[in-house]
């Protein structure tokens, strides 16, 4: 590969209004018109949001009835308000594999956003998308594969956009270290420009540009651009990537919104696609941009089209409507202060929050029948993390930390420099249980549910004795031999701003051990905010079970509680690899800025499209727990594999005109796959059935299809999966087409990236 070369791509497309969004495009037309230069120019930069709590805020065009736009954070719930929920985390929504869910909850989350009076919600997130095993932020995306988080995001946009809230799909693109994510200055006073991710073409479009392009297909309005540099351009003024891929070859008609304080430059930026600067004006835009277009810098085509894109995605949603909440309505300039309450909680959300709970739990070891819980006489908690969190509000959601005496927890520098050597490892959060992470991802819900009380509540009901130790010397632990079951609860924290320092710590596994040592029915829950290694007690045989909770949101302890006990059935499955060894997985640590790039750092992808599992199966390497996996109360079987053919001579690159998602009839499906499921166990419960492809020349085995289904016990169930012409075609970097391959594909449907039951072979014939 030749790394560091970002082609450019000129002029900026303008958007045209392709497909469903030619009304929306008439009607800015005729509104942008109408407008002034200052007035076009308005539209593309923050102003002080004085009056409003929003993160950022374009002005009003009052005499033309415009109220502005208010933006806001973020993908699990809306950010430094009260009255609003905390979600299950992007990465919960991974685990659970559930298409409606991801729906649902997107519909719900942007529902609050809305009644707070915002107008574009900063979420989801599909980059970082685990590259780093380590980043800091990978619990805010979905999970480590193009395709899963693809289909769940776009669920999410759906949802979202449902409501007539904007989504924001970020970071786009290539987002995969907090390390030197924006410009730093070192102590020879120079400047250290932000991280380079160095991606050749194809993986680009088969791994980072695949779930940003199935939230275009969704409908999705705006597109955040991201911190770093991709192939050493600026991703804010990279005219490959937005006027490119973005905007030429996926046709995206909504706008490009930088991330806070990530523009470079003023004309650059906005010859190569860039349609709004955030949060303010004032170092590149602002009077510099409209200058620009006088003295003709930049084309008064390119402010005319920034200003139709924004307008026409106000449009496109139904943000015209006079019944659009007022402009950041509910969300206060200061929540500490005395301030309106607008209340966005809604009943018909609970069944949403605690099912999506639910089922981003995955169970990954249950031995000696150790779950479900069968009303124990004597139970035992351990681990701060079952307590309910020492400080739960919306403008300090942290990870505090009464660990060592008189120790104040560092504010992330979140939009300026990453903070490094940080005399305190972030490993783990000491807050109290951990249901969401930290940055601009977090938010506060009315409540939180602790897994300690939600016991608590369950023993009560049972006449069982419940005791607990959540002290935090792991060598003074009052463990009760008596005790039928010890449930140990330990934690993985993660924040933006800071990569993490590793995927396992000391102390927790200490504690894991300790109880172990005298419990022989020990039960670990890990609240992880990414991926957690479990070595060290994976196969202890005192540990009978291991659970990873990831981010459940508000309803954490109540819905741990009701799968310890049965009530409900684990369905979650890994959206990443659980490894043996961290030097297991393709890229574990982030990258320096070494000699001789010391001032621009670069991190190359070189293992390309092999993301996680991908790179254990070429590498033959076998993980603790595969990609997909996850166990349940019940036993499920697969059986009667049938695979539709197709017919000789199908053309070998799509041939369609250009919507918003791309070439249209890549979305044509062009093999449908069933097989049936059966529930031999004795529990009612969900399988997600799994559909890999061995596309010839490609990775051992890719993703391409999920179907989660329940079951009740001794039925089966119908699995269906439809494999479009972009699921069956690899990127073609000479023709820069889609190409579908002549050959044999080897098809394999089960329960994970490793069970895989049912195979057969699919000929296709170009
Ligand atoms: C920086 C973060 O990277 C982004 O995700 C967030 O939306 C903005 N700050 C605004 O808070």
């Amino acid at each position: 590969y030749f790394y560091g070369d970002s082609p450019p791509v000129y002029p900026s497309p303008n958007g045209t209004g392709n497909g469903d969004w030619a009304a929306s495009y008439q009607k800015a037309a005729a509104l942008v018109a109408q407008m002034t230069l200052d007035e076009k120019n308005n539209l593309t930069f923050g102003i002080e949001t004085s009056g409003t709590g929003c993160v950022g805020a374009i002005g009003a065009i009052s005499r033309l009835g415009f109220p502005g736009m208010c933006l806001q954070d973020a993908g699990n719930g809306v950010r430094e308000a009260d009255f609003v929920n905390s979600y299950p985390s992007g990465l919960h929504v991974g685990a659970s594999w559930n298409k409606s869910l991801a729906h649902d909850r997107g519909w719900y989350m942007a529902g609050e956003f809305r009644t707070k009076g915002v107008n574009i919600a900063l979420g989801p997130v599909v980059a970082p998308m685990g590259r780093l095993t380590t980043n800091g932020r990978n619990w805010e995306g979905v999970a480590s594969d193009p395709y899963l988080s693809g289909v769940l995001a776009a669920r999410t946009v759906d949802g979202m956009q449902g409501q007539g809230v904007i989504s924001s799909v970020k970071h786009f693109i290539g987002y995969e270290q907090e390390l030197y994510r924006n410009p730093t200055v070192n102590s020879d006073n120079q400047t250290v420009e932000s991280i380079s991710s160095n991606i050749d073409d194809k993986t680009m479009h088969e791994a980072y540009l695949w779930p940003f392009q199935d939230a275009l297909k969704a409908g999705a309005g705006n597109i955040m651009c991201s911190y770093n540099r991709i192939n050493n351009s600026h991703a804010c003024q990279n005219s490959k990537t937005l006027n490119g891929l973005l905007k030429t070859e996926l046709g995206f008609e909504g706008f490009v919104v930088t991330d806070w304080v990530g523009q470079h430059s003023g004309v650059s930026s906005a010859l190569a696609g860039l349609d709004m600067a955030m949060p303010t004006g004032e170092t590149y835009w602002g009077t510099y941009l409209k200058e620009a277009v006088n003295n003709g810098s930049v084309p008064l085509s390119r402010l005319d089209d920034m200003a139709t894109r924004i307008i026409a995605t106000w449009y496109q949603m139904g943000q015209d409507s006079p019944n659009y909440p007022a402009l950041g309505v509910g969300m206060p300039y200061n929540i500490s202060e005395p301030h309106k309450i607008v209340n966005a909680l809604t009943p018909e959300a609970k069944p949403v929050l605690f099912e999506g709970a639910v089922e981003g739990h995955v169970l990954v070891k249950n031995v000696n029948n150790a779950l479900p819980l069968k009303k124990p006489q004597l139970l035992s908690v351990f681990g701060w993390d079952a307590v309910a969190p020492v400080s739960y509000i919306p403008n300090n959601i942290l990870a505090s930390d009464p660990w060592e005496e008189g120790y104040e927890p560092a504010l992330f520098e979140l939009d300026g420099d990453v903070i490094i050597n940080e005399p305190y490892d972030y490993q783990v959060a000491f807050n109290g249980t951990l249901s969401v992470g930290g940055g601009s991802g977090a938010n506060a819900g009315p409540y939180v549910s602790a897994p300690l009380d939600a016991l608590q509540q369950r023993a009560y009901e049972d006449n069982t004795v419940i005791m607990w130790d959540t002290g935090k010397n792991p060598n003074k632990l009052g463990v009760m031999e008596a005790s039928d079951a010890c449930l140990v609860f330990i934690n993985a924290f993660a924040s933006e701003g800071l990569d993490r320092s590793g995927t396992y710590d000391s102390y927790s596994d200490t504690l894991v051990a300790k109880v172990a040592e005298t419990c022989p029915n020990t039960v670990v829950v890990v609240h992880n905010a990414g991926t957690r290694l479990v070595e060290s007690f994976a196969e202890n045989p005192n540990v009978t079970a291991i659970v990873f909770g990831h981010l459940p949101g508000q309803d954490s302890g109540r819905a741990i509680t009701a799968l310890l006990y049965g009530d409900e059935n684990f369905s979650g499955k890994l959206p990443y690899t659980v490894a043996k060894n961290e030097t297991d997985y393709p890229a574990y640590w982030h990258s320096y800025a070494v000699s001789p790039f010391s001032l621009f750092p670069q991190s190359n992808f070189t293992e390309g499209v092999l993301l996680d599992y991908k790179w254990f199966d070429a590498k033959n390497i076998t993980p603790r727990y595969e990609f997909g996996f996850g166990l349940s109360y019940s036993n499920f079987s697969f059986s009667n594999l049938h695979v539709s053919s197709v017919q000789d001579g199908i053309a070998t690159y799509p041939s369609g005109v250009i919507e918003q998602g791309g070439q249209v009839d890549l979305w044509d499906t062009l093999v449908k796959v069933t097989a049936t499921v059966q529930n031999s166990g004795s529990k009612s419960g969900s399988e997600v059935a799994q559909l890999y492809l061995g596309i010839p020349g490609g990775p051992v085995r890719q993703l391409r299809g999920f179907d989660k289904v329940r079951i009740p016990a001794g039925r089966s169930a119908q699995v269906s999966f439809s494999l479009t012409r972009r699921d069956l075609s690899t990127w073609d970097v000479t023709a820069q087409k889609w190409k579908l391959q002549s050959g044999n594909y080897k098809v394999y449907v089960g329960s994970s990236s490793r069970n895989l039951p049912l195979k057969t072979t699919l000929k296709i014939t170009t």
